[in-house]
Formats: C-alpha cells, structure tokens, sequence
C-alpha cells in the first residue's frame, strides 16, 4: 500500500500545508511546522451513524419542544462550581488550560475529591504523574479519604476502553498533551494527536453522560500544541492563571456553552492545596489601610461579583532618554492611551517621566472602568496628592477626555460601602445611586483638579 502523503501541521495554529516551510503561511510563527502522518481510517469508521441509519438521512426538529434543563453535577468546590455557571453539565466537555506549575491537576485533584465525597463516581486520570505521586499529593491536602478512583495511563484506547466499562459520572485527563492514539503516527503532543485525543473523549462524554474535564499546557512558544486547536470542540473553556510569585491563583471562565463567560474563581495557593477565598476584594486591598500618593481603589466587576482592587502608580524623573513604562495586572495599550490623555485633555504631561503601573495582588484587570482608577493613581502620585482613605474610584475614559458611565455602578459602590469605604470618584451618572457620598465628573479634567486641588469636602 502506497504510503499516505505526510502533511505538514503548524504546532501554532494547526494549519495544515502539503509543503514544509519554515514560516508558517497561515500564522507567521517560525519553525512550527511538523511533519505528521495520519492513518488510514479504520474500516467503518465512515459508516453511518446509529442515529441516521435505517432512516431517510438528516431529520428536522421545531424550537418549541420542551427540554429539561441539563441537571448540574456540583462539586462542592464553589468556586469552581460557579465559574461552570453552577456545576459541570453530565455529558460536556470542559477544558482546563493554564501554564505548567499554575496548579491545574492541584486544583482537579480537589475538584474531584470533593465531588467524590459528595457520591459522584470521579474518575482521576493522569498522564503525567504515578498514581503514587497523584495519592501523596492527594494525602498532603487531607483528602486521603476521599473515594475516589486513580488510574495512569498515556494510551488513549486503555483509557476510552476503562472510561467506558466503569461508567464514571465525572472524569478528569490530565493532561490531554500526554494522551496518545496508536491509531495515529504521529509524536505524542502534537497537533494532530492532541486533535483525535479530544475527539474521542468529546466523543466518550456524550456517550457515557461522563463529564469530562481535560486538562491542557499552555506554552507561550507554542512547542507543544498548544490547547488553542481544541477549543471549538469543547463546551468550556477555563483559564486557570496566576503572577509568579503571588499565591493567588484565578479560574477565568473564557468560553461557556452552559453558563455566563466572564465568571472568576479565585483561590490561593497554600501548603495544603488551593483554599476557595469567598471574597477577594479584602484579599486584594492593602492591609495596613494607610493610603500614599499613587493609590487608588478601583471598584471593579468581575463576572457577577463586584471585587475592590488597589492600582499603584509611581511617577518619577527619568534617568534615561526614553523613561521607562512598566505595567504590572494591566494594558499596556491602555495605560499609554490614559497618559495620552491626561496630557492632551488635563495638561498632566508625563512625557519625560518613568511611570510605573501596579495592580495589587496579582489581579489582573481587563475592565474599562478601571480607567479613571488608574488615571486617578498616575495624578496622585505625579501631583503627590493622596486619594481620600475611604474613597474608591470607578469609571471609563474616552479619548476625548469624558468620563462614561459604567454598568452596575450600584453593586460596586455597595461593595465598597461592606469594606468600610465611604466615598467615591465615579462618572456623574453614579451619584444616583445613593449609596455613600459620590464625587461625580463627566470630565477628566474635573476628577484631576479635584485630586490637584485635594477637594474632597
Ligand atoms: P500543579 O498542580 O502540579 O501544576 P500543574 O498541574 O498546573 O502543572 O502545581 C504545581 C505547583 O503548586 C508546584 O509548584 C507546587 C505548588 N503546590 C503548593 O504550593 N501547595 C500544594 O499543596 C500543592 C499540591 C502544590
Ligand atoms: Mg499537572
């Protein structure tokens, strides 16, 4: 038999050429292509499937047809179980991706822990560790009595083949890198690998009702395929991120078939395992409560809670002829867009200064509100004017120098009202709100003569 054409695959992006090269024309990245070979298909693998055989081909269904909802499976980790939308979904697939260390099977070991303890039938697969690591570390976090079942194993067809006999209502792989088909001949990790991995176990989920959750490296050289090339297939994305050096870690939900998308989980890393912290926004603040030049709270929204942050900025004399910007849990694109108009709007001009932007804690921020927080931070520290003690800051800033209204400005300022806050700097339209004394501006300008001036009376 005439040997199949290999195909050259980009590890990047997963593009797929006839012809190696050594930039991918699909997305540009150097040396990814790698040469992969697929099988040939088994034979009936093309044979139609239970559902359509025996009938006349495609059938159409109407919208108005009752379905129950999807009951949930809670695990009992919350926050967890709150990034998924309130539990995973029996027969969904979910993916787990964050870098290698960040705690990804720290956090599953738990995951599935709990839930066993809860009489869910958990199944722990690892392809990376010997079930005696898996148990020790399992031990380590007291979770030793937890009924649940390890197994480790890199072969796909001993793992579908297991998953199936048992009939396991939740299932963990970790990780899917590590997972390979003898079907295919190409190198474990690869794209083509990681591909068929997660179709057969997307495949396993809707058969057996398990819910699976796999678990995938990111590596920001994209050596190895990275997940990027599964997630259309799954039903859930969760990001699981976290500042070196920070004990902090954050669950991001970025896709969600079955639930809201733009949920956090935080936990922090401790000796024994991660432990949920139910309200972020005191982990977040600085403790010693003494505010300096160059803070300001932001009172921000993650998800569907509102969580207080600090932002730290230092302004000071450049040493060198192009000062330096650094920025730590924020854009970098959207500080220099803040300092762009701060001189063209304010007259603040931070030109030739080093500025330095820090969100406290390893949080880091996506939210437009932030805007006037950090806008706020950058003029008290350049004007060395503090922030009241108990004043948080909200709002999102345009070009043109305005301040706009941002959603939910009730929630964030009775966040800040439980934490002991009793002010706020936000857009004029949040002085409705009632809730503590509010500092309103609809200009920029006013918001920074009102720091300039320390008029807070
Ligand atoms: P791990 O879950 O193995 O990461 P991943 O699966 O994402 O690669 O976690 C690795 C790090 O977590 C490791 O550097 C040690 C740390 N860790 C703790 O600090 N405390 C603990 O109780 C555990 C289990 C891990
Ligand atoms: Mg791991």
């Amino acid at each position: 038999m005439a040997r199949d054409a290999a195909l050259y695959v980009c590890q990047t992006c997963g593009a797929v050429q006839a012809k190696w090269a050594g930039q991918c024309p699909a997305c540009g990245a150097w040396n990814t292509l790698v040469e992969e070979v697929s099988a040939p298909r088994p034979p009936g693998a093309l044979a139609p499937s239970k559902a359509t055989r025996g009938r006349q081909g495609l059938a159409f269904e109407t919208l108005d047809v009752e379905t129950p909802t999807p009951p949930r499976l809670v695990t009992g980790v919350a926050e967890f179980d709150r990034v998924c939308g309130g539990g995973v979904v029996p027969g969904s697939v979910l993916l787990v991706a964050g870098d290698p260390g960040v705690g990804k099977s720290t956090l599953l070991l738990q995951v599935t822990s709990h839930a066993s303890l809860r009489g869910v039938k958990t199944a722990y697969v690892s392809g990376e560790e010997a079930i005696e690591q898996v148990r020790a570390r399992a031990q380590r976090m007291g979770l030793a009595e937890a009924p649940l079942l390890l197994a480790a194993e890199t072969s796909l067809r001993e793992v579908i083949d297991g998953l199936k006999r048992e009939r396991f209502e939740l299932v963990v792989i970790d990780s899917l890198q590590t997972m390979w088909s003898d079907q295919m001949e190409a190198a474990p990790g690869s794209v083509t690998q990681v591909r068929a991995a997660a179709g057969e176990l997307v495949r396993l989920a809707k058969k057996t009702k398990a819910a699976v959750i796999l678990v995938g490296h990111v590596t920001k050289d994209g050596q190895i395929a990275g997940p990027r090339v599964v997630e259309h297939m799954v039903d859930a994305v969760l990001s699981f991120e976290g500042e070196r050096g920070y004990p902090f870690r954050i669950l991001r939900g970025t896709k969600n078939r079955f639930g809201a998308t733009d949920e956090i989980g935080v936990f922090e890393m401790g000796d024994q395992g991660l432990r949920e912290v139910a309200n972020p926004s005191a982990l977040f603040l600085n403790e010693s409560g003494s505010r300096a030049a160059g803070a300001a709270v932001f009172a921000g929204i993650e998800g569907s809670r509102p969580v207080l942050v600090e932002f730290q900025a230092l302004v000071a004399p450049s040493a060198y002829g192009t000062p330096r910007r650094a920025v730590v849990g924020w854009d970098n694109g959207r500080l220099a867009m803040v300092l762009a108009v701060l001189e063209a709007r304010c007259g603040l001009c931070l030109g030739d200064r080093d500025v330095y932007l820090n969100v406290a804690g390893g949080m880091r921020i996506t939210e437009p509100a932030a805007d006037l927080a950090a806008a706020a931070a950058l003029a008290s520290s350049a004007l060395d004017q503090p922030l009241p003690q108990d004043c948080v800051v909200f709002g999102e800033i345009s070009l043109s120098g305005d301040v706009r209204t941002v959603g939910r400005a009730e929630s964030r300022l009775k966040e800040a009202a439980k934490l002991g806050f009793s002010s706020a700097l936000a857009p004029r339209s949040a002085e409705e709100a009632g809730v503590m004394r509010v500092f309103g501006a609809s200009r920029l300008s006013e918001a920074m003569s009102r720091i300039e001036r320390a008029d807070w009376s």
